[in-house]
């Protein structure tokens, strides 16, 4: 990963924190945006610096757009991974237009209603192309007695970093067919 990449984790606070702690890792500069974005620090030390707090809420979108806008400064947001309830996803891609980058690639995940979340919803405009744009369905696992379960956060927050290196536009972390099995 390019060590100057700034990416946008919004949820990174949550089950997002692996991925955030990866990304550190990686070399990445990260800004977490949440109520408590402290609580996403790492354990690494040396990662710290590269950890951006951002003080944002949800519902409140166009400052949580504009908090964003302001720890990025002169850099460009070229990734972003963005996890948010229902209802305040269309208020917070709508605000976040601005600021990412036109051909930003963006990790939207999605929560599991159903076999496909997406079907009922459409994906957010604000993503079209140019910009890079993959739904990330979050789906439940067999478990070797036979039953199913849910997925873990390690396990969400590696489908998203996944699907930040592969281009396809429709993923699935673990699985949703047949939906009578869930959980
Ligand atoms: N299919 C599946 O298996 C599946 C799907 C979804 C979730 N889950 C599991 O369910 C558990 C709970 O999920 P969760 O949805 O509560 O997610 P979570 O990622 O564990 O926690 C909620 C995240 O949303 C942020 N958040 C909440 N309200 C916010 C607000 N008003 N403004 C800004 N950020 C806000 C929190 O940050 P702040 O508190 O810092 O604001 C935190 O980062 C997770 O542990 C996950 O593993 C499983």
């Amino acid at each position: 990963m390019d060590g100057e990449r700034l990416v946008l984790v919004v949820g990174g606070t949550g089950m997002l924190r692996f991925a955030v702690h990866e990304l550190l890792d990686a070399g990445a500069t990260v800004l977490v945006a949440g109520r408590h974005p402290e609580r996403a620090a790492p354990g690494n030390p040396s990662a710290i610096g590269r950890l951006v707090p951002v003080q944002a809420d949800w519902s409140e979108p166009v400052q949580l757009a504009a908090a964003v806008a302001r720890a990025a400064g002169q850099q460009s947001v070229g990734t972003a991974v963005l996890w948010v309830h229902r209802p305040y996803g269309a208020g917070v891609h709508r605000a976040l237009d601005g600021v990412l980058a036109p051909d930003a690639t963006v990790v939207h995940l999605w929560g599991s209603a159903g076999a496909d979340p997406t079907a009922s919803r459409p994906a957010p405009p604000e993503y079209r192309p140019p910009r890079h744009y993959r739904s990330v369905v979050l789906g439940y696992v067999d478990r070797p007695d036979g039953g199913t379960r849910w997925l873990t956060d390690r396990e969400i927050s590696y489908g998203a970093l996944r699907a930040l290196a592969d281009p396809a536009p429709r993923q699935t972390v673990g699985r949703t067919e047949p939906w009578s099995r869930h959980p």
